[in-house]
């Protein structure tokens, strides 16, 4: 075993210090499943058989992240580093290779929002929840533009990009980052002046993961109308989705910036007494205006959605924070500080980029494949506006101009006996999709992080085995990735199954 770490590790500590002491569990300790577990979003990896962290540091101080560091290296030990706990394959919290220490960060979750100077500094510990409700305790007319799940962890989100409403106005959570606090391989604390550009430049979109604990990061707040719109057209195939979904593909991503109009496909089930099942695509929208000025936009060019007065609601944005997060917009702002009470399922997910239009035929396949699967939607993202202003290499995140639209397969099941028999349809869904995404590469979100892109075998993974996975979701970034972390983390301390590799002639 690793006899020594626990003495290692207080070796570090200094009683004196005006900050709790750090929580350490053993395997043994009677609180160490219960914090395993605590943020684990995906039932898959409540599996008893899974790896489990030889320790679990919970650090209340930068100082014990630097001693967590410090023995897991001499100990040879790998880290997994957990924010939000959100991971879709669980890599903040298994290592499916070798033993390691788990670093969670849900103690260090304080946040200063600066109206006067439109900045906040978040500490990677906090949720996305956390921070909309923070900035709206100061301002109801700021906001951020990251995603729409309170529960995720701003560590990992703001590291591997973070997209939400308002991302075609704004840009990612990360496009927005002007300063960050990492301790890298040495244990030391760096800023971005004594981090310099390039490593800056990595943490905003290449994964945090592969460089360091990112500890805090300094961001840019954005302003909002005090009053939004949001809208919702639900359709079933049988009501034209069909037709509105092909114009839709078209004009969503060419709609003004401050307009986002998202697609969700799923299957449902008619109620009376022919009761089928039929895919229903529904048509999400928030404006940051006022519904008297939205109406005309949808009206001249998308007239087809027949959008009404009645589809739309008004509401400040943080309201429309709560409804995108599918809580009731009447409701206290609690909720979105709740970070453990997510519903929590069995899932697999998986991300395409689409340069052009999907054929009607090609769309026809689609809807009769997702008949097969009850589980499954999709998630259909409009880009263009900021995203399409903003050059594919500002950071490492480089899905830009060109794009029309992201998508997102998502299927959820209930139980454990399922999982390879709903994880291979999904396989064959991704296929089926092949002739209408992008492709050379085929490029994916490293938010949703997908380990059937390809895993980095052991420590000592080449560029070209990487390249495998790093080129669909880093593209010609990929590159430079490479060399910020050869230069950064030569000896690999930081690794997991798809983390930037060394190279060592680059
Ligand atoms: P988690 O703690 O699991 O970390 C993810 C990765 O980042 C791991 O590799 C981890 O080691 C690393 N990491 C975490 N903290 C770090 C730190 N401080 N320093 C260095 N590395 C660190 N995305 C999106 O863009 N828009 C959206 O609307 C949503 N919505 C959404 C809903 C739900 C229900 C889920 C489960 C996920 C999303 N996502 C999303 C995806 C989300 O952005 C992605 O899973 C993030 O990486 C999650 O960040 P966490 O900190 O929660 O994850």
């Amino acid at each position: 075993g690793y006899y020594g770490y626990s003495q290692c590790f207080s070796s570090y500590l200094h009683p004196s210090k005006p900050f709790p002491s750090p929580v350490f569990l053993t395997k043994d300790s009677h609180a160490y499943l219960a914090a395993l577990r605590s943020s684990i979003h995906n039932l898959k990896f409540l599996n008893t058989s899974i790896s489990k962290p030889e320790f679990i540091v919970i650090p209340f101080h930068e100082s014990h992240i630097q001693a967590a560091i410090s023995c897991s290296k001499k100990f040879h030990l790998e880290v997994r580093v957990r924010s939000g706990g959100h991971d879709y394959e669980g890599l903040s919290y298994v290592s499916y290779t070798e033993p390691f220490v788990l670093i969670d960060l849900v103690n260090l979750t304080s946040i200063s929002v600066d109206i006067e100077n439109q900045s906040a500094w978040v500490q990677s510990g906090a949720t996305l929840g956390e921070f909309y409700y923070k900035i709206a305790e100061k301002s109801k007319i700021y906001g951020f533009p990251a995603g729409s799940c309170p529960s995720v962890g701003v560590g990992g989100h703001f590291s591997g990009g973070g997209f939400g409403t308002i991302f075609r106005k704004f840009g990612l959570a990360a496009d927005n980052v002007i300063d960050a606090k990492i301790i890298d391989a040495n244990g030391q604390i760096l800023d971005r002046n004594s981090m310099g550009e390039d490593l800056f430049w990595a943490i905003r979109g290449g994964g945090g993961a592969s460089f360091g604990v990112v500890i805090a990061w300094k961001v840019r707040i954005v302003s909002v109308p005090p009053i939004v719109t949001v809208c919702n057209v639900p359709k079933t195939l049988e009501e034209g989705a069909g037709k509105l979904l092909q114009k839709w593909q078209n004009i969503g991503h060419t709609l003004p910036e401050e307009l986002f109009l998202h697609a969700v496909i799923g299957v449902v089930t008619t109620s009376g007494l022919n009761s089928s099942r039929t895919v229903q695509v529904t048509f999400d929208s928030l404006f940051l205006g006022e519904t008297k000025e939205l109406l005309p936009v949808l009206q001249g060019s998308f007239p087809e959605l027949g959008l009404m007065r009645e589809n739309c609601t008004e509401m400040s944005w943080i309201q429309s924070v709560l409804y995108f997060a599918g809580f009731s917009i009447n409701g206290s702002l609690d909720v979105l500080l709740d970070r453990f009470n997510q519903s929590k399922s069995f899932f697999k997910a998986k991300s395409d980029y689409v340069t052009k239009p999907i054929s009607d035929s090609g769309l026809e396949g689609l809807y009769k494949k997702l008949l097969e699967d009850e589980n499954i939607s999709l998630i259909l993202t409009p880009y263009g506006g900021k995203m399409s202003e903003i050059a594919d290499t500002e950071t490492p995140f480089p899905h830009r101009k060109g794009n029309i639209y992201k998508i997102q397969y998502i299927l959820s099941w209930d139980s454990e006996e399922e999982t390879e028999k709903q994880q291979s349809w999904m396989r064959s869904l991704y296929a089926y999709m092949t002739p209408y995404v992008s492709k050379s590469p085929r490029a994916a979100y490293l938010n949703y992080r997908d380990l059937d892109l390809g895993v980095n075998k052991d420590g000592n993974t080449s560029y070209a085995q990487a390249s495998v996975w790093g080129l669909k979701y880093f593209k010609n970034n990929f590159k430079r990735l490479v060399r910020v972390k050869t230069a950064t983390d030569p000896s690999n301390f930081f690794r997991n199954e798809q983390s930037i590799p060394i190279f060592k002639f680059i």
